[in-house]
């Protein structure tokens, strides 16, 4: 049964996404899937910024257009996590970032949420044509790993950095 639903960021869930960004910043945790929301502190300018880069036209300089959802409950509108779409790759993406980053709220964890919200999501790459997906994670993030396998992934291989390795999976649509 579908437990939770992707929305487009707006004004409603302005309280909701700040107590997440809070949450991250207290312990210090990678705040991926946001959309750059660490890079200010206003939430209007945030919304802007995530239209701005969601078109080939105004998005900022070196990124590539992506789309960020927020994960609610169905059942009470509840904020469970993030996730950015990005709509291609470019060298950084192709060998670290992939199409898509995600989190989830430390409260909801181990709850399969992010293997929904990254189903969720390959319906939207569907609809961008996009196929394989690629979706990466540090080696030691297991959860991250077994999400994205549990959604199809299949292995193509490590990409060592400084003292981390990064997993490639594609996933077929
Ligand atoms: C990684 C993350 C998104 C997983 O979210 P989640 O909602 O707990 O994931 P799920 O509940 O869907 O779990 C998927 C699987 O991973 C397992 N899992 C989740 N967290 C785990 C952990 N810390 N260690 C080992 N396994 C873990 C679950 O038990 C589940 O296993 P199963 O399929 O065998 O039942 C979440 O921990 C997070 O937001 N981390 C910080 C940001 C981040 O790392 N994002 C990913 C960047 S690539």
């Amino acid at each position: 049964m579908q437990r939770i639903k992707l929305v487009s960021p707006d004004k409603a869930y302005m309280e909701q996404v700040l107590n997440y960004k809070k949450e991250f910043i207290e312990n210090q945790e990678d705040f991926a899937g946001s959309g750059g929301l660490r890079l200010t502190s206003d939430y209007d300018e945030w919304l802007t910024m995530l239209v701005d880069n969601s078109c080939d036209a105004t998005v900022r300089e070196g990124l590539v257009p992506a789309s960020t959802y927020l994960a609610v409950t169905i059942e009470d509108n509840r904020l469970v996590g993030m996730i950015d779409i990005r709509h291609r790759l470019n060298d950084y993406l192709e060998n670290f970032g992939g199409h898509i980053g995600y989190s989830i709220k430390r409260s909801e964890r181990k709850q399969g949420y992010a293997t929904e919200m990254l189903n969720l999501a390959l319906d939207v790459c569907k609809n961008l044509q996009i196929s394989p997906v690629l979706v990466t994670c540090d080696k030691e993030n297991l959860g991250s790993a077994k999400t994205i396998i549990n959604n199809g992934g299949q292995l193509i291989n490590e990409v060592p950095e400084d003292y981390r390795i990064t997993q490639r999976y594609h996933i077929h649509l």
